[in-house]
């Protein structure tokens, strides 16, 4: 077992930090602010990083002399157990991070900072003054204090300062270590058993089919169904992304049949629920065709187990999956990389020999562009959002902005407007881009596309797609905003 640095974390906020953690090579794991002292002692921590409200500490804990940074308002909470006399919360002012203590080792500049704490005895003041300190430490236990929660980039600097130079640990994790181990640890589950894996074309299944099947080969099949709601050529793309590499895949044609079930439904939730319906359908007949498969692979990554918050993931959750799977399908689920960040997951996913194309797909929802044509889904509403999508995608390839922005896509959000195209007046379809810019997908930003980029993109869409005469740019954040539209 791998010793973590466990980052306790209050409502999956913080669980940013232990990425950072991770890539510094030292293996991290996130528990909720609930968790035990026996969960957390269970895993041996090499240290523990505390953030939010510091609700997590009590006298027990910092009895058991584990290394501990905490940032932001629970250093007032470790005064108070500590023996120190928190100062009232309230006034601003700033101070120069001039120590030379080695927790600010190559800390750039002066912060704004919030409160004040007074030092508890026994510790340093190691910036701020003696009656409003900002950051102290119990040199002796390994036990620091900072008021203010830095900002990214400072978060990198401090961890690394903490991890490495006050606590002296070194790198105990790599992706490469992580394959070989997850290997191993497939075939111990699996034993002589079948395996199946529903594809959806996103990073997340490819990645864990590409790892079961190092592990178990052939006793692994993997399905793709085409429900038609797919982008441009993706079908084709996931194919391809796997052939020659000796994963059997089978494409499941269903975009009639889904099409059908979608016949004059307008309400989102509906659609949702009955595209998630066909697809369990489409599931079970795919099932029924593999034989008596035991386990069923899930792509399920780190955030989902961390949003669950108990530390265990929901068996298998139903936004991912499009809808979920039904009661009396009985499989063994296998997780592969369930302990994994998405950056972790697209190194494993490189290593495993899987395509940039592959290892690099925008986030797409499992009900694909069903939930971007609003109003009723027709094959010929279909054809045009994926028309103006492809457009969307290739002005941000060719800008190079791929990898910068979270999402980018076209919606047909089943307005119509008055134009005039070809010297006569229109009255057609109005397309919405979206581009947003995210960590988790739980908040977003809409991306400050470059004006050329917006140009093209619009004027491409005006002249290539014959049913649009107009097309506006989506200015929402999330909240309120949802990343999709519907
Ligand atoms: P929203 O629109 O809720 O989306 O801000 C957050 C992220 O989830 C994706 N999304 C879905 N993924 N099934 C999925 O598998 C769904 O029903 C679904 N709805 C939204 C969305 O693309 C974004 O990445």
């Amino acid at each position: 077992m791998k010793r973590p640095v466990i980052v306790i974390d209050f409502d999956g906020h913080y669980s940013g930090l232990a990425r950072s953690i991770r890539k510094l090579k030292i293996w991290s794991e996130v528990l909720p602010c609930h968790a035990t002292l026996e969960e957390i002692a269970a895993r041996k921590p090499l240290a523990l990083i505390v953030a939010g409200d510091g609700a997590a500490l009590t006298p027990e804990l910092l009895s058991r002399g584990w290394p501990l940074l905490v940032l932001g308002q629970g250093v007032k909470l470790l005064a108070r157990l500590t023996g120190g006399n928190p100062v009232e919360q309230g006034s601003i002012h700033s101070t120069e991070l001039n120590s030379t203590d080695p927790l600010f080792a190559d800390f750039p500049e002066a912060i704004e900072l919030r409160g004040k704490v007074q030092a508890p005895p026994g510790f340093d003041v190691i910036a701020g003054t003696a009656t409003e300190a900002i950051a102290v430490a119990d040199k002796n236990r390994k036990l620091y204090g900072l008021e203010f929660h830095p900002a990214p980039q400072q978060t990198d600097i401090l961890l690394a300062n903490f991890l490495q130079g006050i606590c002296g640990l070194q790198p105990n994790w790599s992706a490469g270590e992580y394959i070989d181990q997850a290997v191993e640890a497939i075939r111990v589950q699996v034993g002589k058993e079948k395996v199946i894996c529903g594809l959806s074309g996103g990073v997340d299944s490819a990645v864990a089919a590409a790892l079961v099947h190092r592990a178990v080969g052939d006793q692994l099949t993997c399905f793709f169904v085409d429900h038609g709601l797919l982008r441009q050529d993706e079908a084709g793309e996931v194919m391809k992304a796997f052939a020659g590499k000796g994963i059997k895949v089978l494409q499941i044609d269903a975009r009639q049949r889904f099409l059908k079930a979608l016949k004059g439904v307008a309400d989102p939730e509906a659609k949702r629920k009955i595209i998630g319906q066909q697809f369990i359908r489409e599931f079970e007949a795919a099932a029924r065709q593999l034989g008596d498969a035991k386990f069923l692979v899930q792509g399920t990554v780190y955030a989902d187990v961390i949003e669950s918050g108990s530390g265990d993931a929901v068996a298998v959750k139903s936004h991912h999956n499009v809808g979920g799977l039904p009661e009396e399908m009985k499989f063994e689920l296998c997780e592969p990389l369930r302990e994994l960040f998405k950056d972790e997951v697209r190194e494993v996913g490189l290593q495993l020999g899987l395509s940039e194309k592959i290892v690099w797909r925008q986030p797409f929802p499992g009900p694909g562009l069903g939930i971007r044509v609003l109003g009723e889904v027709t094959e010929e509403r279909l054809n045009i959002v994926r028309h103006a999508d492809a457009i969307v995608r290739e002005e941000m390839a060719a800008a190079g902005l791929e990898r910068e922005v979270w999402q980018y896509y076209a919606a047909l959000p089943n307005v119509r407007s008055v134009g005039v195209k070809g010297g006569r007046r229109t009255y057609m379809e109005l397309v919405a881009v979206r581009a947003v810019t995210s960590i988790d997908a739980m908040t977003a930003e809409w991306a400050r596309l470059p004006w050329e980029v917006l140009e093209r993109i619009s004027r491409r869409i005006l002249s290539e797609v014959d049913q649009v005469n107009r097309v506006v740019y989506d200015i929402t954040p999330k909240p309120p905003g949802t990343i999709e539209w519907e």
